[in-house]
């Protein structure tokens, strides 16, 4: 069965890259507005009772240099729910420098005195060793960071079966290879900050159970990506069934 992708190359300005595609994100989120859900203790807006809701989750590519990323906050950041920065995109070259501790302390200072009023999350790398892991949830703890997205992909390969087709050694993997070590990396961090942050898990969640087995390692939040690919859209009820069982 297939469970995973590689995704890899899209150009700057598609996706997670900052430019003319965040003015058109903004504007279409804008259209949105009624429907958003407030997950950081902001008042939920005044709504019919039941109203679909979606989380607001633009991200870019921070290494654009300061005019460009700081723009694209200031131009999401009135339809935003949370903005998460994205430091760990394997497909963006060097990018994952900025996942050294202190430096991406200071990225969050600075976004965050530009715009006060959003909860930035850090979206990491799956591939950060325990330590390494670790040492920038620390570092984050003292930073305006209101949660972190556990996790990215990963530039790994284990759990894929052969023969891999041209060019899989290229790119991130997502999906079910990445659910143990999401779980994990989940783990370590909220035993290590205990409250500090909201923590969004991202990896691998294909049912329900997966979903519950994340909020059973301390996840507040769940997100649906290559599970949805292949899972389909019934995946979110199948989810929300689960975590709402799970919570009572
Ligand atoms: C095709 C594709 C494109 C992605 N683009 C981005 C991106 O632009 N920014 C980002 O932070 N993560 C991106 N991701 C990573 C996902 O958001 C998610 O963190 C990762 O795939 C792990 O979750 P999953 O196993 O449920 O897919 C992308 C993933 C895929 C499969």
């Amino acid at each position: 069965m297939r469970v995973a992708l590689l995704s890899r190359e899209y150009p700057p300005d598609v996706y997670g890259g900052a430019g003319v595609h965040v003015e058109y994100l903004a504007r279409e989120l804008a259209k949105l507005l009624d429907l958003r859900v407030h997950c950081f203790g902001e008042p939920r807006p005044a709504g019919p009772p039941g109203s679909p809701e979606v989380i607001a989750h633009p991200t870019w590519d921070a290494l654009e240099g300061g005019g460009r990323h700081l723009a694209a906050l200031r131009t999401v950041a009135p339809v935003a729910d949370y903005v998460a920065v994205n430091v760990s995109s394997p497909n963006t070259e060097g990018l994952a420098e900025l996942e050294e501790p202190g430096r991406l302390a200071a990225l969050v200072r600075s976004l965050s005195e530009v715009e006060p009023r959003r909860p930035l999350v850090v979206k990491l790398s799956a591939d950060l060793a325990e330590d390494r892991l670790t040492a920038v949830a620390d570092a984050l703890s003292d930073s305006p960071a209101a949660g972190l997205v556990l996790s990215n992909t990963s530039r790994g390969r284990a759990g894929l079966r052969g023969p891999l087709p041209p060019g899989a050694d290229q790119g991130g993997l997502s999906g079910r290879p990445l659910l143990e070590g999401m779980l994990t990396a989940i783990g370590t961090v909220r035993s290590r900050t205990k409250d500090r942050f909201t923590l969004m898990a991202s990896g691998g969640i294909f049912s329900g159970a997966d979903a519950q087995r994340a909020l059973g390692a301390g996840a507040d939040l769940v997100q649906l990506w290559t599970g949805l690919v292949y899972a389909g859209p019934g995946l979110i009820g199948e989810v929300v069934e689960a975590v709402t069982s799970a919570s009572i």
